[in-house]
């Protein structure tokens, strides 16, 4: 990135001013003394504790001051109150924990007397096989929302950069990592999903509308020891002109909100418009097979079916699956979005005005309730494109990567296999898949029967007798249309029409990940 206006954040009130962001030249001799001090995710668990270093995760910083006090003027304590908790530092303590002269004169610490201070948010964060990485962004908001001091930098070369949240673990737990060529991540902020794609993809390109943003990004990956990516300035997909990935991520600006005050959160058009671009301009930027993943929100209007509108954003040639994982009113979403802003601790008229904005908009708009979730596209250029879009509101089983793949796979399965096809294949069991049965306490037979998923979505269907039992002797070793005929033997049933009502629960089992076919006659080696 060249030429862009690089700003950084002044402190505690995280107001931003035009001086530069540190330089990454002796990151990998900081990345050192990080490390040996203990300035890792485990380390911060081990002197923190598990109570105070999950309250640094919802922003709370008083337990962990506290247990940097017992942690004395050693080095990981020294690296805690400075890099996490913005307190300032005695010098002395600070070249016991870093080399204090190469990060003052980078411009990761700044002097006051006889007291160094942090220019940026430092914090370490774990990589997916135990890497020892770090997220770099502004003071006063490495955790959630920005709490009020997000609404100062209005500017998109001046706004504020978020570290982690509870969105972008969700993104970077539903990703698909395999070996890629070249990856994208569009709206990168500090960098973590940039950071994870350095892991598998060759080649990482990271955008974002706000240049600092790349700066912080260049840091993260600097400090975390991973390759520098190619940093591009600029609104969605316009910085890479058209060049395609085989990944795409984006966690964006989802917020439907008015005006857009806040460049983390807000993307500036109206309602679901961002989303729906994103994710309508997506396939023109993949390669054949690639992915796109994406969270998003989207409007749920008066009149329209939901699954309806962001089914009809799905581009052509591309797979989809689409799970909205939660639904808003608008009065929850409004005030969990000023929240955010920390508008709530703002003047009371304030708040008012801000509410009614929120509502307005929401009443011109016809929306009733918001809903969020996650969109993966694949680019198949399939004749018959899968899309679906469901609901899933119960807990998964994250990092969901691998239950991704398998979902598109199964896809490409049905899609090659009409109901004979079905009744000739072969399938399995999926691992830790339970029974229950549902009905009155004492009652002979069970009201219905539950298949349940204990990995991957953790899926509960109801099936029947039928269902329950065709699952069950699903190892392998026979067709289905045998199995069925057996089931037809044992119940008395014409195997005739067993055969003719079944596919569609059998379809039903793959498609949701209950059963997966096997290419031939196989036996199962678990017990
Ligand atoms: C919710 S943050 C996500 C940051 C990071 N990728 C993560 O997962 O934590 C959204 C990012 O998108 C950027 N952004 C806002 N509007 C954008 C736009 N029109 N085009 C590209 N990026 C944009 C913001 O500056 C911000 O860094």
């Amino acid at each position: 990135m060249e030429g862009a206006a690089i700003v950084r954040g002044s402190g505690h009130n995280g107001g931003v001013s035009t001086t530069s962001l540190p330089s990454p030249e002796h990151a990998a001799e900081l990345r050192g003394a990080l490390l040996s001090a203990g300035f890792t995710a485990d380390g911060l668990l081990d002197l923190l504790g598990a109570p105070a270093y999950a309250a640094l995760a919802r922003s709370e910083t008083v337990p962990a001051l506290r247990a940097t006090r017992v942690g004395g003027d050693g080095p990981l304590a020294t690296l805690v109150r400075l890099f996490l908790l913005q307190q300032p530092a005695p010098y002395v303590h600070a070249a016991g924990a870093l080399p204090v002269e190469a990060a003052l004169a980078d411009g990761w610490l700044r002097r006051e007397g006889d007291e160094v201070h942090a220019t940026v948010d430092v914090r370490p964060y774990g990589g997916p096989d135990g890497e020892d990485w770090f997220i770099v962004s502004d003071l006063g908001c490495a955790v959630g929302g920005a709490g009020g001091i997000g609404s100062r930098g209005r500017e998109p070369g001046t706004a504020v950069v978020l570290g982690v949240g509870g969105a972008s673990t969700t993104l970077a737990g539903i990703t698909v990592r395999v070996p890629v060529a070249t990856a994208l991540d569009l709206g990168t902020g500090s960098g973590i999903q940039a950071l994870h794609a350095a892991h598998h993809a060759t080649r990482v390109t990271a955008t974002d509308v706000n240049p600092r943003a790349l700066e912080f990004t260049r840091l993260t990956l600097a400090l975390s020891g991973a390759p520098e990516a190619e940093l591009l300035a600029g609104s969605l997909f316009e910085p890479v002109g058209d060049a395609t990935y085989d990944l795409i991520v984006s966690n964006p600006p989802f917020v439907i909100s008015p005006g857009a005050r806040l460049t983390y959160r807000d993307g500036g058009m109206s309602g679901d418009d961002l989303c729906r671009t994103l994710v309508q301009e997506a396939g023109a930027h993949l390669n054949p097979g690639g992915y796109a993943q994406f969270l998003g929100n989207w409007q749920h209007v008066e009149g329209e079916d939901w699954h309806d509108r962001v089914r009809s954003w799905v581009p052509r040639g591309c797979d989809a699956w689409i799970v909205q994982r939660d639904v808003q009113d608008v009065t929850q979403y409004a005030e969990l979005w000023l929240r955010d802003a920390g508008d709530h601790r703002a003047d009371p008229a304030e708040y008012q005005r801000r509410y009614e904005d929120w509502l307005d908009e929401f009443e011109a708009s016809k929306t009733k309730a918001v809903g969020f979730g996650w969109i993966t596209l694949r680019r198949t250029d399939a004749p018959e494109p899968s899309v679906v879009v469901e609901e899933w509101p119960h807990s998964v089983e994250q990092p969901l990567g691998d239950a991704v793949l398998a979902h598109f796979a199964r896809q490409d399965y049905l899609r090659a296999h009409d109901d004979a096809a079905l009744l000739s294949g072969h399938f399995l069991l999926a691992a830790e898949v339970v029974q229950e049965q549902v009905g009155a306490p004492g009652a002979e037979d069970p009201e219905h029967v539950v298949l349940r998923q204990n990995r991957g979505m953790r899926r509960a269907t109801k099936v029947d007798t039928v269902g329950a039992g065709f699952a069950g002797v699903c190892d392998g070793s026979l067709s289905a249309g045998r199995i069925l005929d057996a089931i037809a033997q044992l119940m008395q049933e014409d195997p005739v029409v067993l055969r003719d009502r079944t596919p569609e629960a059998i379809r039903m089992l793959v498609e949701q990940g209950f059963l997966e076919p096997v290419s031939g006659p196989a036996q199962r080696s678990a017990p």
